[in-house]
């Protein structure tokens, strides 16, 4: 009986472990299924199917060619308004205009253009009620439901937002450094390392993804910096505090920052 009893206790023990594992996006604010906890939803109780779809999504996140994971949104960046991008007189490297890659699959939603319920593919045969339109701004993100935040709206100006879509490799830092204070601006960024299609830049437990082919054009894209997946972010939106907005790694005593800049 005693054994009986540790087995069932070590089997709840494993199911709690296990519904942990998989509690990730779900119990976060990117958990957009009709059945979820959040105050913006969409249509369909499904959670994945948002931003992914396993068969007939889009090859590339626009016509321009660059991909995004499966992308189940039926986003062009082109209407909708121009994008203006980060402009200051010491960035070097160039911004592109739209951004590319995985900030675009990010602003498919952030930029408040676009309904929740734009999908590809919906569930179910052929892509249903996909290509309706969907006019319902209660689930597009802009129209902000009480309580909801306030900064999810990125837009399309995104003169107030750290750059992205910039070749890593073309930053650059001012001067050479100098004998005026501690800021010798000596060497402005940390080195990226990786090989093929995987390069990321790495300081210490923090490991940060540029997105490109090669050294040379790999890019600091949202994704660089944020998680989609992250289930920590949900923190702030259950009223505990301290949400850590899908970052990819906390960003106590500037952790994230100091990263790339060596500052
Ligand atoms: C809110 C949008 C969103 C939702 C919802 C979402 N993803 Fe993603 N996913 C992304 C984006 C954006 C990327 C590309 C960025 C990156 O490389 O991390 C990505 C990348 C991925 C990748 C490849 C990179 C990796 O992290 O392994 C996998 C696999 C993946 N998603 C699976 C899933 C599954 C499974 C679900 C549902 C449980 C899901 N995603 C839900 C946005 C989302
Ligand atoms: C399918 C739509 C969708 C996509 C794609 C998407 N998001 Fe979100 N995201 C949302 C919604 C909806 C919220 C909640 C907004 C609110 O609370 O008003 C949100 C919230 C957030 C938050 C705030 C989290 C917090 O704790 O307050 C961050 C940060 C964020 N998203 C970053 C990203 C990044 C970076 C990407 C791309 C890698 C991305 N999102 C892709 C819909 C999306
Ligand atoms: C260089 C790193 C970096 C990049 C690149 C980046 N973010 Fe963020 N983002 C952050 C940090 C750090 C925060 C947390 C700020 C805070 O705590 O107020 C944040 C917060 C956010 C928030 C929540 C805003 C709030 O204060 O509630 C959203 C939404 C968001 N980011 C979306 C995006 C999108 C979309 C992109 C790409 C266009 C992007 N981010 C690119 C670092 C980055
Ligand atoms: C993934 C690497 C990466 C991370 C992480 C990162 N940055 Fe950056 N940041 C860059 C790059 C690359 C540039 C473009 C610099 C250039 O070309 O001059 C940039 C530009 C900037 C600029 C504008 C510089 C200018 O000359 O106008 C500021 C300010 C900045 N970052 C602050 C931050 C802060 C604060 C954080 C943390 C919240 C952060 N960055 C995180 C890579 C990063």
């Amino acid at each position: 009986m005693k054994k009986f009893i540790t087995l069932v206790a070590v089997g709840i023990g494993f199911l709690a472990f296990a519904s942990l594992a998989s509690a990730q996006i779900a119990s976060s604010l990117h958990n957009l299924s009709s059945g979820g906890p959040n105050g913006i939803k969409g249509a369909v109780d499904e959670i994945c199917v948002y931003c992914h779809t396993p068969h007939g999504g889009k090859k590339a996140i626009d016509p321009a060619g660059d991909w995004a994971p499966l992308w189940n949104r039926n986003y062009d960046p082109t209407t909708g308004g121009a994008f203006t991008v980060y402009n200051s007189y010491t960035v070097d490297a160039a911004r592109s205009n739209p951004p590319t890659g995985v900030s675009k699959a990010c602003l498919s939603c952030h930029d408040g253009t676009l309904g929740l319920n734009q999908l590809i593919n919906w569930p179910g045969r052929g892509s249903g009620a996909a290509f309706v339109p969907n006019p319902d701004s209660s689930n597009q993100i802009g129209t902000v439901p009480p309580g909801v935040n306030n900064m999810a709206l990125i837009g399309r100006d995104l003169s107030d937002d750290h750059p992205v879509s910039m070749n890593y490799a073309d930053a650059l830092s001012y001067g050479t450094g100098g004998a005026i204070g501690e800021d010798t601006h000596a060497a402005g960024f940390r080195a990226s390392a990786g090989s093929g299609n995987r390069w990321t830049v790495v300081n210490g437990t923090v490991t940060l993804p540029l997105y490109g082919s090669s050294q040379a054009t790999a890019k600091v894209e949202c994704g660089s910096c944020h998680d989609p997946h992250e289930a920590r972010s949900f923190a702030a939106q259950s009223g505990t505090g301290g949400s850590v907005m899908f970052l990819r790694a906390a960003n106590t005593a500037s952790a994230l920052c100091i990263t790339c800049h060596l500052k």
